[in-house]
């Protein structure tokens, strides 16, 4: 199998606190990330030049940090091929406990961001048409899907997998994704994950309905949600029996205070969906403290977390206490929603009941595809798409608050750290969402009203969510050249 291994375009989180130095803090974050087994061995390492150039550190720094940790047996450097984790003893699956979040200076990603009632971006392509402009949230780009690697991985599996791969299987799903995930997310998004917690689903939508389910058999009668957040979600926890606790957003995203009776708490901590705050350290530290004090379960639905566009660290929940929090990711943003491809990373007490819960559900998500992501991920394919993917996205996030700036000042634009949305207020006093909305529909322009995404709209802030991801190709600045005048 010849496949690019070269380091350079892999994804890197790592825990940084540079307060003792750029060298030192670099090497104690890698350190750290080797020894509780988050980078697993054999695990490929981003070049010195890409990883200098996502931190802002010199490459002197990075390749020192490099050849300390190789001379101390962290890391093999073998010249002109990739640094990887060595074969070092890993002391404990679950990592100490760490006082959950951190410092805001105690972390860095080394990445190294007519009005349709519908909730949220999971339009059907009925609701919309094919309209000339299409701005919901909730797509990537779909016309950049990396076919021609899914077409070599597929070529690549089913040339190698033998005819039980088409029998029913382990409704945890392939091994070879779980393994391949585990090792992903250690390292992209600092998740602590263990293949044998690991569970694949079809949609994080059904990862929601397979948890709220469990969770409601154990004797969980309250879910927390984020208010606003996203409205099928809460539909599919109600459900399944328990009540929805609403979780009011501010700026420094969902609010511990509010947990009442709840007996679980659904959060988006890397980007709030949809007003796209990131969950402040001082949460991260409260929603985990609760989880230990009270058994609680935290689900942190992760679904844009691959997108951050500035170099603020922001690390998953779940690797400060993933014995309380269950991770939860998916591919609906990064490939495409219709591959109906997520995961689970569950605390050890929810894996039994999930997987028994999955199995009877529907047996197991489909193999081949979770093959194929297992071979994308493996030859760092995936990273690679993701990371293209974040330069154009970037690009076009940056576009939407430029012209927004110069045609449609009188608007407030929130959440563009991250994700691929961004979430636009409309000023009291000018016009509201429905005239919006009536405007959008005469340019044939989808746009997504906030009001949808609360429990109840009466007296609440008006805005649109801006999902700029959504157009094909070069479709994006027209939409916003549409966008900007219905806003005028
Ligand atoms: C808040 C949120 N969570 C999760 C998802 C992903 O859902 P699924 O994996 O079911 O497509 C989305 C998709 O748009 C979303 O907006």
């Amino acid at each position: 199998m010849p496949r690019n291994r070269s380091g350079s375009g892999v994804d890197l989180h790592l825990d940084l606190d540079t307060s003792g130095g750029r060298r030192t803090g670099l090497e104690r974050a890698l350190r750290t990330a080797v020894a509780t087994g988050r980078l697993a061995p054999g695990a490929v390492l981003p070049s010195t030049r890409a990883l200098a150039a996502e931190l802002g550190f010199s490459r002197g720094t990075v390749s020192a940090a490099y050849d300390q940790l190789a001379a101390e047996g962290y890391l093999t450097a073998v010249p002109g091929s990739s640094t990887r984790v060595a074969e070092v003893a890993r002391p404990d699956a679950t990592p100490p406990a760490r006082g959950d979040g951190r410092t805001s200076a105690g972390s860095a990603t080394a990445r190294s961001a007519s009005a349709p009632p519908i909730p949220h971006g999971q339009a059907f392509p009925g609701d919309h048409g094919n309209p000339a402009h299409d701005l919901l949230p909730g797509r990537p780009d779909l016309s950049a899907f990396p076919s021609a690697a899914w077409l070599r991985s597929t070529r690549r599996v089913l040339t190698a997998a033998p005819p039980e791969v088409h029998a029913l299987g382990d409704p945890r799903g392939r091994p070879e994704l779980r393994e391949a995930l585990a090792g992903y997310l250690g390292r992209a998004r600092g998740v602590h994950a263990d293949p044998a917690r690991v569970v694949i689903t079809s949609g994080y939508a059904q990862s929601l309905g397979l948890l709220a389910a469990v969770l409601a058999g154990a004797g969980t009668t309250a879910a927390a949600m984020e208010e606003p957040g996203h409205p099928l979600h809460r539909v599919t926890v109600r459900r399944a029996g328990p009540d929805i606790v609403p979780l009011p957003v501010d700026d420094l995203g969902a609010r511990a205070d509010a947990l009442g009776p709840a007996g679980a708490a659904v959060l988006t901590p890397a980007h709030q969906y949809p007003c796209g705050a990131t969950l402040h350290p001082d949460r991260r530290r409260a929603f985990t403290a609760w989880a230990r004090d009270t058994g609680g379960t935290v689900i942190e639905d992760d679904y844009d977390g691959e997108f951050r566009f500035d170099r603020q660290p922001v690390g998953a929940l779940q690797g400060t206490a993933p014995d309380h929090v269950v991770y939860a990711g998916t591919t609906s943003k990064t490939l495409a929603p219709a591959l109906r491809l997520a995961w689970l990373v569950l605390p050890e007490r929810l894996v039994e009941p999930v997987v028994e819960a999955k199995r009877v559900t529907d047996a197991h998500t489909q193999s081949l595809g979770q093959l194929v992501l297992a071979d994308l991920i493996g030859g760092h394919a995936y990273d690679r798409h993701v990371r293209a993917s974040r330069l154009r996205y970037r690009r076009r996030r940056d576009l939407l608050v430029e012209m927004l700036h110069a045609r449609a000042p009188h608007v407030r634009v929130q959440g563009v750290a991250a994700g691929l949305h961004a979430l636009v207020l409309l000023p009291d006093g000018g016009p509201g969402e429905d005239e919006i909305m009536r405007r959008a529909a005469a340019l044939d322009l989808a746009l997504m009203p906030l009001r949808d995404h609360w429990q109840d709209p009466a007296g609440r802030p008006q805005g649109l969510i801006i999902g700029y991801s959504t157009p094909q190709g070069r479709a994006y600045p027209a939409a916003l050249d549409a966008l900007c005048t219905v806003l005028a």
